[in-house]
């Protein structure tokens, strides 16, 4: 083998050699392209003096040819096969080897082809691409009366190339089938993967299904917008959860009315006598989300100076604890969320232009539970699941009312009524009467402060947990240390 090279090498050209050593850096790129072929094509033309060059692909099926790239010297594209011989190719086809005719019109056995005749046609080259024992394609050279013929060195030279085609092809095959494959799996992905936990199958929740899961695959800033209820924490929580970042921490932190102080250092931290009370070095919730994510839920709230610090995280990714000078780098995803008009308010001048760009990065919508109808039946169903071990139907005048109604309170005030429901109902169905919704209007119809608000609504909620404090902190969403704070604001009996 390796003498039939040697002995076949020494037919080659200086011209030759450097020719295939450019095809092969060439055919390396691995990038199917037709420009590809073409530029091969000329160059084969070129150094073995040849008229036109094909380049067909085999159909064994159909035992038919298609053109791949066809070129003349003139380095013009020729798309109509039948101007080279088919009986030439047919015969490398089957010989499975290359084939050199010198002086084809005297030649008997391929001197009847018509368009060996029509086109004036001197010698013939071809030579088979195979694969494994199987003839992929051919190249074929000719030339005609008035040229050089072939010789044995362009033969030779052919063979090679084809060789190399035949490499560069089981790359390109392989790269082709792991990108295919790919773009297979991704797909299955993002169809067959909706959003664990997130229910709801309606046209709005695919869309948004489809938005969390590109954003889930990138570390891009995501800022959560829509009515309360809609389940942007949810969301947040399932961002994480896809993420690459899974294994690593997901922090959440409520913002809304938190003091300033007390936020600040849960975010950042504290070193020991940064203020009164601060007995020891706390890490911030940034540092402890360290590779992960860190949720920050009603971040229209923050005061002005949080805002400034916020940005700094975002910006260059390090934080500096309280009543420290030492930088921390962080590397942490940040989704907020806000029930709020984040962009208006901004342009009010009450939330920092600057920081609402950086959160703003990748803005979700979440639909109101009105706007999807359509998923109120699925989510009944979830919530039956989620608050009864035993098998409850829904009636159909029922879930016509739940269909119905217009949800203020969203996705959390549907889970309520059922919740409530479930206690009303004592055989296995939910009938109507046992869909009680209460008028959520009286909050949403509040004419008050945001403060007068929250000493009612501490004092609902401590009523309704019996003063368990942590309870109450925990149905509003907030720390125990706030409600504490609170109670300690309005007094014992508020
Ligand atoms: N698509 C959903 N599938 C299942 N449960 C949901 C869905 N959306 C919301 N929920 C449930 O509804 C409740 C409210 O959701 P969540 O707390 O995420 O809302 P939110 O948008 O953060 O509200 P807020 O603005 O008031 O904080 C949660 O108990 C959540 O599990
Ligand atoms: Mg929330």
């Amino acid at each position: 083998m390796e003498n039939q090279i040697n002995e076949s090498v020494k037919y080659l050209t200086k011209e030759q050699f450097e020719t295939l050593y450019h095809i092969s850096r060439v055919l390396n790129s691995v990038i199917y392209e037709d420009s590809l072929i073409q530029e091969t094509l000329d160059l084969v033309i070129k150094v073995i003096n040849a008229e036109r060059g094909l380049f067909v692909k085999y159909d064994e099926h159909e035992n038919r040819f298609d053109i791949i790239g066809a070129r003349n010297i003139q380095k013009e594209n020729i798309n109509d096969l039948s101007v080279f011989s088919s009986g030439v190719l047919q015969k490398v086809i089957d010989k499975k080897e290359p084939c050199l005719y010198h002086d084809v019109q005297s030649d008997p056995s391929v001197s009847q082809f018509k368009s060996i005749q029509l086109h004036n046609i001197k010698s013939i080259l071809g030579v088979p691409i195979k694969r494994g024992d199987k003839v992929w394609g051919v190249i074929l050279v000719d030339s005609m009366n008035n040229r050089k013929e072939f010789n044995e060195g362009n033969l030779v030279f052919l063979d090679f190339f084809s060789n190399m085609v035949s490499l560069a092809l089981d790359k390109i095959t392989q790269m082709q089938e792991l990108q295919n494959e790919n773009i297979i799996l991704k797909n299955q992905l993002q169809s067959v993967k909706s959003i664990p936990d997130l229910i709801g199958k309606s046209l709005a929740m695919q869309k948004m299904a489809a938005l969390i899961h590109k954003v889930a695959a990138t570390d891009a800033t995501v800022l959560l917008f829509g009515e309360s209820g809609t389940g942007k924490e949810l969301i947040a929580k399932a961002i994480h959860n896809i993420s690459s970042r899974a294994d690593k921490p997901y922090l959440a932190q409520f913002c809304g009315s938190i003091p300033d102080t007390l936020l600040e250092s849960e975010l950042f931290g504290y070193k020991k006598g940064a203020f009164t009370g601060a007995v020891a070095d706390k890490k911030g919730l940034f540092e402890v989300a360290h590779d992960g994510t860190f949720f920050l839920d009603e971040i229209a709230d923050i005061s002005v100076a949080l805002q400034a610090k916020l940005l700094r995280v975002l910006q260059n990714q390090e934080i500096i604890r309280l009543g420290d000078t030492q930088v921390i780098k962080v590397n942490v995803r940040v989704i907020t969320a806000t029930n709020k008009d984040l962009k208006q308010l901004s342009k009010e001048g009450k939330f920092r232009a600057d920081l609402f760009y950086r959160l703003n990065v990748f803005p979700i919508r979440v639909p109101p539970l009105r706007e999807r109808r359509g998923d109120i039946a699925l989510l009944v169903d979830h919530f039956i699941k989620k608050y009864s071990n035993k098998e409850i139907l829904l009636d159909s005048k029922a879930l016509k009312i739940l269909e119905d109604y217009s949800w203020p309170g969203n996705v959390r005030q549907l889970e309520n009524v059922i919740q409530r429901a479930l206690i009303l109902c004592e055989d296995g169905k939910l009938f109507p009467e046992h869909i009680v919704i209460d008028d959520e209007s009286e909050e949403a119809a509040f004419q008050g402060t945001l403060k007068e608000f929250e000493k009612i609504l501490l004092k609902k909620r401590l009523e309704e947990y019996n003063g368990n404090r942590t309870l109450a902190a925990r149905s509003m969403g907030v720390s125990v240390r706030w409600v504490q704070l609170k109670i300690k604001e309005y007094g014992e009996n508020i």
